[in-house]
């Protein structure tokens, strides 16, 4: 499938140096009237105007080629015009109507049934933000089980409001706003890379998900029987994390032995970003229940979902209530990209060029002393920056650098991951091969001017 008319053409395009004398008067103006939490400009310093494709302009003309993709958001690419015929025509329809039913919310629901697993019968819209649907999911797992205490992985990043920062895994979002959420415990993913018992894949048993057993069995544990298990099939913020395929459905099943729901957060790998339309497909998983956001909502409206078993549907009415229970332009709009994804097979173009673009970014690790590992699945790819490959330190500066080179070169990545020293990618799945053999050659001579640096 060729995406390219839906991109800017050329690009990247880089006219002026960025931040342009526009960008730098935007710039300024936040730095004034806006709170000091602002955080992107602060790793692309520039003000955008317009979006195609898999490519942005800011406000003095340079053209981007955009691989962080709104962190994840943009799935079907920027103004596809399919969503944006169908987000116009319900503008004008009707744009809030609380829970009630409507057209557009009655077909995004029967699209999802038809790609979520038919086990997941129910479909629940809360708050627009992910952060929101983590936080229902909690919630359904405590009421049907009747205990409070939850489980979630290191490197995990589920969101910021209250309940959903307390199972994110990154201190910095917590120091000081202790206390949150009680009874979340802890236990490490598998992340081989930097694994928490010093173990190698070939040997190590799945060790990590022996913990989870370990801790769950053990009535001196000190973790109380759980509501539920949270995990992200692939992580995102922890740097793009892939497990080994038996790690999931293991967790399954210890979930499974020890009668502990298992919630799979899809915010982030969800809608075909990792090649399949769900992450945990890529394991034959079942959840039991899924959170799903971001490219939920086609184009950027604000959205989020969960999908669950039937069993679980024992809450009554209001009880995860809000003004914005789902969004009806947004269900246009997501219905409409769930559309895209089927008639152009955006699962298998994601998988595809994600293979290749990895390719690319392998031949960096190889060429690079800085680069550790380069890894990934589909189009949701890292590159974790290290001091030196024999002793793994991280390298979150030298991550930070490149990011900035790209940046001038007219390339947007974002960075996550343990030690903030991970380049991620998350591109629009609209992508060209074209466009991703660009972005890999920009990321690489930026690798490369590490070296002068
Ligand atoms: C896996 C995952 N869960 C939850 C969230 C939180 O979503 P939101 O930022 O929309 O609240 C994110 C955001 O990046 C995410 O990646």
């Amino acid at each position: 499938m060729d995406f390219q008319h839906l991109s800017f053409d050329p690009a990247p395009s880089i006219k002026t140096p960025p931040p342009g004398p526009r960008s730098q008067q935007y710039l300024a103006f936040q730095a004034t009237h806006e709170a000091a939490a602002v955080s992107y400009p602060r790793g692309f310093p520039c003000a955008l105007a317009r979006g195609r494709g898999a490519t942005v302009e800011d406000v003095d003309g340079n053209v981007y080629l955009d691989f962080f993709g709104g962190a994840g958001v943009m799935a079907v690419g920027h103004g596809n015009p399919e969503v944006v015929a169908a987000a116009e025509a319900q503008v004008a329809q009707l744009t809030h109507a609380l829970d009630l039913p409507t057209p557009a919310r009655r077909d995004l629901v029967e699209r999802l049934r038809e790609v979520l697993p038919p086990a997941l019968t129910r479909v629940f819209f809360g708050g627009p933000t992910g952060s929101d649907a983590v936080e229902a999911a909690v919630k359904l797992a405590r009421l049907n089980t009747g205990r409070a205490p939850l489980i979630a992985f290191e490197g995990g990043y589920h969101g910021m409001t209250s309940g959903a920062l307390s199972l994110s895994s990154g201190r910095s979002f917590k120091n000081r706003l202790l206390p949150l959420v009680a009874e979340v415990h802890f236990v490490p993913y598998a992340y081989c890379y930097r694994c928490a018992f010093g173990k190698t894949r070939d040997t190590c048993g799945l060790q990590c998900a022996q913990h989870l057993d370990h801790v769950l069995e053990d009535p001196h544990s000190g973790v109380g029987t759980p509501a539920a298990v949270i995990v992200e099939p692939i992580q995102g913020e922890g740097g793009s994390i892939v497990p080994p395929p038996e790690f999931l459905p293991k967790v399954r099943e210890i979930c499974d032995r020890h009668q502990v729901l298992l919630i799979a957060d899809e915010i982030q790998a969800g809608f075909c970003r990792t090649g399949k339309m769900f992450a945990f497909e890529h394991s034959g998983t079942v959840p039991d229940i899924v959170t799903l956001s971001k490219a939920l909502g086609g184009l950027g409206f604000p959205i989020s979902a969960l999908a669950y078993k039937e069993a679980l549907n024992t809450w009554g009415p209001g009880a995860h209530i809000g003004t914005f229970r789902g969004n009806v332009v947004a269900y246009a709009a997501g219905a409409a990209a769930l559309r895209f994804m089927d008639e152009h097979d955006l699962a298998a173009h994601a998988s595809r060029l994600g293979e290749q673009l990895l390719t690319l970014l392998q031949e960096v690790e190889r060429e690079s002393p800085f680069v550790g590992e380069a890894r990934g699945k589909g189009l949701m790819l890292g590159v974790e920056f290290v001091k030196d490959k024999a002793t793994k330190e991280p390298a979150p500066d030298l991550a930070s650098r490149v990011r900035s080179l790209c940046f001038k070169r007219g390339l947007l990545i974002e960075i996550g991951g343990h030690y903030s020293n991970v380049a991620r990618f998350l591109p629009p799945l609209v992508l060209t091969e074209a466009l991703a053999r660009r972005g890999a050659e920009i990321f690489a001579e930026s690798v490369r001017d590490l070296k002068i640096g």
